[in-house]
């Protein structure tokens, strides 16, 4: 297993959920983390913060070379940060459709540009994309979620084919419904049944930790029984 004592991660959306458990996990495994966040003031302790808003995708260019420019390197990037506004088939809205797809699938695709060439000069590099079980299939009531993170899928899919040969890896790590901000709205599952931030962050972990030799395409994480998946 790697020792992650002292590698740069990178990881978007640090200030809350997912992102900030993760962070957390990590710093508490040695490494470095550079924290993108949107208010600098609400990076977890212990984290570097740099402004990312995946909206503004020179400020995925600005983190990456901020960080380079600080700790030297770039050893792994988690693409954390997403939102979930309601797109359906039928009544839209086109323009959270639109937002939907800048932030969930353009805001992954801006930050692993920026890493790349750092990705590859480690020459382990690795990529986490927190996708979503709604990336497998569609389920819930917003088509245009599981459209953003079908495409997460597809993207990292292209991460490990072109990364492959100069030591990079790529999972996308497909949680349910996970006891954050996000899921505040949903009444059909019970808050205590679903997966905790602090577990989506050991998994996170462990696929940093897992060499060049043992990589995960697709972790997919239910809180619930689903017949398919
Ligand atoms: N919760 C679930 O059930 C669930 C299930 C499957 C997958 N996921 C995925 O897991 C990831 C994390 O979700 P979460 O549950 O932790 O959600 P969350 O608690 O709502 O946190 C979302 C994070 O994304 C950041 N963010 C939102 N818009 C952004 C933007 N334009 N630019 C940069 N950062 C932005 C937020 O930053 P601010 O604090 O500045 O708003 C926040 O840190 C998302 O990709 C989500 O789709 C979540």
């Amino acid at each position: 297993l790697r020792d992650l004592a002292g590698k740069v991660v990178l990881v978007s959306g640090a200030a809350r959920g997912i992102g900030r458990a993760v962070t957390e996990r990590l710093l508490a495994a040695g490494c470095t983390v550079s924290a993108g966040v949107r208010d600098a003031a609400r990076a977890p302790q212990g984290s570097t913060a740099f402004i990312y808003d995946a909206l503004k995708p020179d400020t995925a260019a600005a983190w990456v070379a901020g960080t380079v420019e600080r700790f030297g390197r770039v050893d792994a990037l988690v693409n954390a940060a997403g939102i979930n506004p309601r797109a359906t088939l039928l009544e839209g809205p086109d323009k959270a459709f639109q937002d939907l797809w800048s932030v969930n699938a353009m805001g992954p695709i801006h930050a692993i540009r920026a890493a790349w060439p750092h990705l590859v000069e480690c020459g382990e590099g690795r990529v986490i994309n927190i996708a979503s079980l709604s990336g497998k299939r569609v389920r819930n009531d917003n088509l245009g979620y599981a459209m953003s993170k079908f495409a997460v899928m597809a993207l990292t899919q292209e991460v490990r084919r072109l990364g492959w040969d100069h030591g990079i890896r790529a999972t996308a790590l497909c949680p349910g419904f996970v006891d954050t901000d996000m899921t505040a709205h949903v009444t059909k599952w019970p808050r205590e049944q679903m997966s905790r931030p602090e577990d989506l962050a050991m998994l996170a972990e462990a696929l940093l930790r897992l060499p060049n030799t043992a990589s995960v395409a697709e972790l997919l994480v239910n809180c619930r029984h689903e017949d398919m998946l």
